[in-house]
């Protein structure tokens, strides 16, 4: 165990919270199974709606499926930032960054939302409503992931990716079509130390507090 975890052991709830940081950079430094299982664990007990647990989570250890998965997301994107009107080598600048950084990453997880079992209603506006309820879920999941994770010595990075390519992750992945996958988690040891952004003041969040 090295220095940086065995810190982490002794951390509070609020010291985990504070100190979770995104990292962009990892080590190539394997990550135990049973870490991921932890991490998988902690997402299970997240609050959902109607407790029906609208996730399910695919969890990528090998280097051929993030291959596979990075490079048809990589695809999708250089089309899309084409659209964007950027130039080529600022495409193939960013598009190579994302590849490497699913690619080096030990452990990918994506965090799909599973809708299937949600309550339907009669009207379109409780349904995206019901939709919102699962995503807000999903978020929760992948927090407890996270803060699991950061207690454990590891460090994460969110990745939005899939959310804007769905269909794209599916196919790479050969998923069930009822998954939609909305995030990428890749899990490792930190290679650097994070950049700590501040946040903004707790008045200025509060908008009333009677
Ligand atoms: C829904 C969501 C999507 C995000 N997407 C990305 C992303 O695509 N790439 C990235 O580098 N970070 C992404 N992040 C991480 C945020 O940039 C990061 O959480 C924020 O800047 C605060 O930094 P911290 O996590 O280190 O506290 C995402 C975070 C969330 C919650």
């Amino acid at each position: 165990m090295m220095a940086n975890e065995a810190n982490r052991l002794s951390l509070s709830l609020a010291e985990i919270i504070r100190g979770r940081r995104s990292v962009r950079r990892l080590s190539d430094r394997p990550v135990d199974r049973e870490h991921i299982l932890t991490m998988l664990e902690a997402a299970r007990w997240a609050p959902s709606p109607h407790g029906r647990q609208p996730w399910r989570f695919v969890v990528l250890t090998r280097p051929e499926p993030k291959h596979a998965l990075a490079t048809a997301m990589g695809k999708e994107w250089r089309r899309q930032l084409a659209l964007d009107g950027l130039d080529a080598a600022t495409i193939e600048g960013r598009a190579r960054k994302s590849y490497e950084r699913i690619t080096g990453a030990p452990v990918v997880i994506v965090p799909c939302l599973y809708p299937v079992g949600l309550d339907v209603y009669p009207d379109a506006a409780r349904n995206a409503a019901e939709i919102t309820m699962a995503v807000q879920s999903l978020g929760c999941a992948i927090q407890n992931m996270l803060l699991t994770a950061y207690a454990l010595g590891l460090d994460c990075g969110w990745m939005c990716a899939p959310l804007f390519c769905p269909d794209v992750v599916t196919a790479a992945l050969s998923l069930d079509p009822a998954l939609i996958p909305h995030a990428l988690i890749t899990v490792g040891y930190a290679a650097v130390e994070p950049v700590r952004r501040e946040r903004l003041p707790l008045e200025t969040l509060v908008v009333r507090f009677d």
